[in-house]
């Protein structure tokens, strides 16, 4: 029986894919038949991701995506994308009586700049190829914000407007791009929340997702799919990924 739940003769690339997530992706997508390039700043940890690719025509580049030459640089060595994971990004809480114009730009330059200006490169290069997929990493704190969440919050409902934006403008090529929005999942950044509160707000705050907390599988299995033909009608959405959380006590 053939199936279009599969990534072979696919090119993806994935940002943020020496931690977590976009690790994940990168080695799942590598998995169901990507050739996976893969980006991200520590040259340790993207080696590592590196390594647990198992197929295929992969390639690595360490790439600090703030900065422009080194950006324009990732840019001119990828082939021609069949898809982009944008999974780079960070998370700094501030109430907002401590936000500066400081803390806005570093949280807003990794959470949206970065990916518009990718985009942007991506599209004068011409290295997105007709019927592409895109897939950003959002959160459920676009839509439902919590406090301290100025700078996360706002960066990921940016983010998931932009998504829409690149419909539009790509109908062209009939670029697909879709946002997953997902709660809590264990990985480095979740270790970062962790530390910033106590181990009760945790407790309290892990014991409201019906089936427990995320695992970066999760997400990339979702990824997976958005890659795939098999969502090949699907476009300008947001699928949520939160184990529960959402509908409230349980
Ligand atoms: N974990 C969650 O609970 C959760 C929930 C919802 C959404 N998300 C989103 O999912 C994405 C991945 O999250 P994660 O949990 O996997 O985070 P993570 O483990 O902290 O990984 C973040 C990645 O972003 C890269 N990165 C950060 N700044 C960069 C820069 N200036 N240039 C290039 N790469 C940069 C990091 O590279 P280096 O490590 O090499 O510096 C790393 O690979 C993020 O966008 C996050 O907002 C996460």
């Amino acid at each position: 029986m053939s199936t279009p739940f599969h990534l072979h003769n696919k090119v993806i690339l994935v940002t943020g894919a020496s931690s977590g997530i976009g690790k994940q992706i990168a080695i799942s997508a590598n998995e169901m038949g990507a050739d996976v390039i893969i980006t991200g700043r520590s040259k340790e940890r993207l080696e590592e991701t590196f390594k647990s690719l198992k197929k295929g025509n992969n390639g690595q580049l360490i790439a600090d995506l703030q900065n422009q030459e080194e950006l324009n640089q990732l840019v001119e060595s990828l082939p021609e994308l069949d898809g982009i994971v944008h999974c780079a990004g960070i998370v700094k809480p501030f109430p907002i009586k401590f936000l500066t114009q400081e803390k806005i730009t570093e949280t807003f330059d990794v959470n949206y700049s970065i990916q518009l200006l990718l985009m942007a490169q991506i599209s004068r290069k011409k290295k997105l190829k007709k019927n592409a997929s895109i897939v950003f990493s959002s959160s459920i704190s676009a839509a439902h914000p919590h406090k301290g969440g100025a700078l996360y919050s706002g960066s990921k409902a940016a983010l998931e407007s932009f998504s829409k934006v690149i419909v539009l403008e790509f109908s062209y090529l009939k670029v697909r791009s879709n946002c997953i929005a997902s709660a809590m999942v264990k990985t480095p950044m979740y270790e970062y929340a962790q530390q910033q509160g106590t181990k009760e707000q945790m407790d309290e705050h892990v014991n409201k997702y019906p089936l427990g907390v995320g695992l970066p599988e999760d997400v990339s299995n979702a990824a997976v799919f958005l890659l795939s033909d098999a969502s090949r009608w699907m476009t300008g959405q947001t699928i949520t990924l939160d184990g529960g959380f959402l509908l409230g006590d349980f």
